[in-house]
């Protein structure tokens, strides 16, 4: 099949989460599997990067209509993987020449529906010129889900390139929808004809996600447990009924996302300082050592060492554990090591602990993706409080480290951690709760403590478990196929 994937991020070339992991390891599973695959993201500065030296610019001058008879011009440039992959990158330098992805000092920036309407007629149209044939037009968040829209248009659905085209959108995270004001349906060239409830109209305003939602051909999201919660309004954000609009039509599926084991491999790992695998753990022993040093921590091997890597946002869960904490730190023999950034007030806080109990709390304020690979290795255990969680990748990591995920029961969270079962510590993958409370949190920290101290048979049984638990992309990319195949029918 040839596959075009349309997102706003990619890893390693630029990354603010997960939706970067996913849009590199899925379309290279593909590529594997035989498909042709083309990746299409912004060409922020980020690219320019170490990984992307050998990046051609493959078409100087690209047309973008844009707003009535006016045209923006672009330039492609390709970083070839292999013959069946490359990622294409869309380069126009007041849209994405920019610090941050997007946002700057905690405010979206104001032209963001601009630029991601830009983006997706953009990729259209790169589609067209660079003469690439389209089987599957796979869109991700509310970034790209305009391009779904374009292809049932008028504007596109008579070129022979998209004829046979079907149309999927995947839900990462359905927190974020691109809702903006209806005076931008200007840029897009579609008409007012788009703005009505079946389509980008939402509470009277421009919704990007729900259009995607309502038009594409499949709607799938990133775990099943997710694709369940979002049919109810406590986590649709208000999109519940075009979801249960879609699900009832058999159009809204629930795809576990996998995890790269070529970058997330303790055996492999060039990050951490010392390889190691479930049959020899000497290594992540001598990890947890070098994480104590590295932060700061007293360096012992017989205390529990809490690890978190996380955006500090709403949805992880964090003020939850920042309230939690205070009790352990002063009353258990325990240490955490935290890495992360995003809401003010949370770094604060965090900083604020790490100021008051250095030998026992340590915290990175930033993004540093060598200390998160230090963090899965070294930690005894990792901490994912999440309110709600789609998919999430850290857990899995963690596990493939030989660190016991400490997780909500929510989303990917639910469907990828098995709770510790005294009876069968030989199923046991990590810690489950299941209401997000300080109280509820800290109870599930101290019943990992307690495991960690006094059943020492079932604490490795765990380790190796999770250790050699399979979340490679194989699986996935198989569901996608299929679901590739089958797209205009029903399930
Ligand atoms: P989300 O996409 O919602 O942030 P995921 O668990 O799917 O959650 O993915 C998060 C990804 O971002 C992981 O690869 C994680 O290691 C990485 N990450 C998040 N925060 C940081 C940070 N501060 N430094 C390094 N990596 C981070
Ligand atoms: C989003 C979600 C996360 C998921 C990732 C990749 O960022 O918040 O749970 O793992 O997308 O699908």
């Amino acid at each position: 099949m040839n596959i075009v994937w349309t997102t706003s991020e990619v890893a390693p070339y630029a990354k603010t989460g997960g939706l970067a992991d996913v849009s590199y390891s899925l379309p290279y599973a593909l590529a594997e599997n035989g498909h042709n695959v083309s990746v299409f993201m912004p060409y922020y500065p980020q690219v320019m990067g170490e990984k992307c030296e050998d990046t051609e610019v493959v078409y100087e001058l690209l047309g973008v209509p844009f707003g009535e008879g006016n045209e923006e011009w672009a330039q492609i440039r390709r970083h070839k993987i292999s013959d069946n992959l490359s990622f294409y990158f869309i380069e126009h330098n007041n849209f994405f020449n920019r610090p941050k992805l997007y946002d700057m000092d905690g405010h979206e920036y104001s032209d963001n529906a601009e630029r991601f309407i830009f983006l997706s007629r953009a990729i259209m149209q790169a589609v067209l010129a660079l003469e690439i044939k389209v089987d599957v037009l796979h869109t991700n968040d509310w970034h790209t889900a305009l391009c779904s829209i374009y292809l049932k248009s008028e504007l596109y659905k008579s070129y022979a390139n998209f004829s046979q085209a079907k149309s999927i959108i995947t839900i990462h995270n359905i927190g974020y929808q691109g809702v903006f004001n209806k005076a931008n349906l200007y840029w897009t060239g579609l008409g007012w004809d788009y703005f009505n409830v079946h389509c980008l109209e939402f509470f009277d305003q421009l919704n990007f996600l729900k259009a995607g939602v309502m038009i594409s051909d499949m709607v799938t999201t990133v775990s099943p447990t997710y694709a369940e919660e979002i049919l109810s309004p406590e986590y649709a954000f208000n999109l519940e009924h075009p979801l249960q609009h879609r699900a009832v039509q058999g159009k809204l599926r629930g795809i576990l996302n996998g995890i790269d084991v070529n970058e997330w491999s303790p055996e492999t790992d060039t990050l951490i300082p010392h390889n190691f695998s479930h049959t020899d753990l000497t290594g992540k022993a001598l990890c947890k050592q070098a994480l104590q040093e590295e932060l700061g921590l007293t360096v012992n091997p017989d205390v529990p060492l809490y690890g978190v890597v996380s955006r500090l946002a709403e949805q992880k869960g964090i003020d939850v554990f920042i309230d939690c904490i205070d009790e352990m730190l002063k009353e258990d023999d325990v240490q955490f090591a935290v890495i992360g950034s995003g809401d003010k007030a949370l770094e604060v806080a965090l900083a604020n602990y790490a100021k008051l109990y250095p030998s026992k709390f340590a915290c990175f304020i930033g993004y540093n993706n060598k200390l998160a690979h230090m963090v899965e290795a070294g930690s005894d255990f990792f901490v994912m409080p999440s309110r709600y969680e789609p998919c999430g990748l850290n857990q899995m990591y963690s596990m493939k480290y030989g660190t016991l995920p400490i997780v909500r029961a929510t989303g990917g969270l639910e469907d990828t951690v098995n709770n510790f079962d005294e009876k069968h510590p030989e199923k046991s993958t990590g810690f489950k709760l299941y209401e997000l409370y300080p109280a509820s949190l800290r109870d599930t920290m101290r019943w990992a403590t307690s495991i960690y101290f006094n059943d020492k048979p079932a604490f490795k049984q765990m380790i190796i478990n999770g250790m050699t638990t399979d979340f490679s992309w194989h699986h996935t990319a198989v569901e996608y196929e299929e679901l590739y195949q089958h797209a205009n029918t029903r399930f």
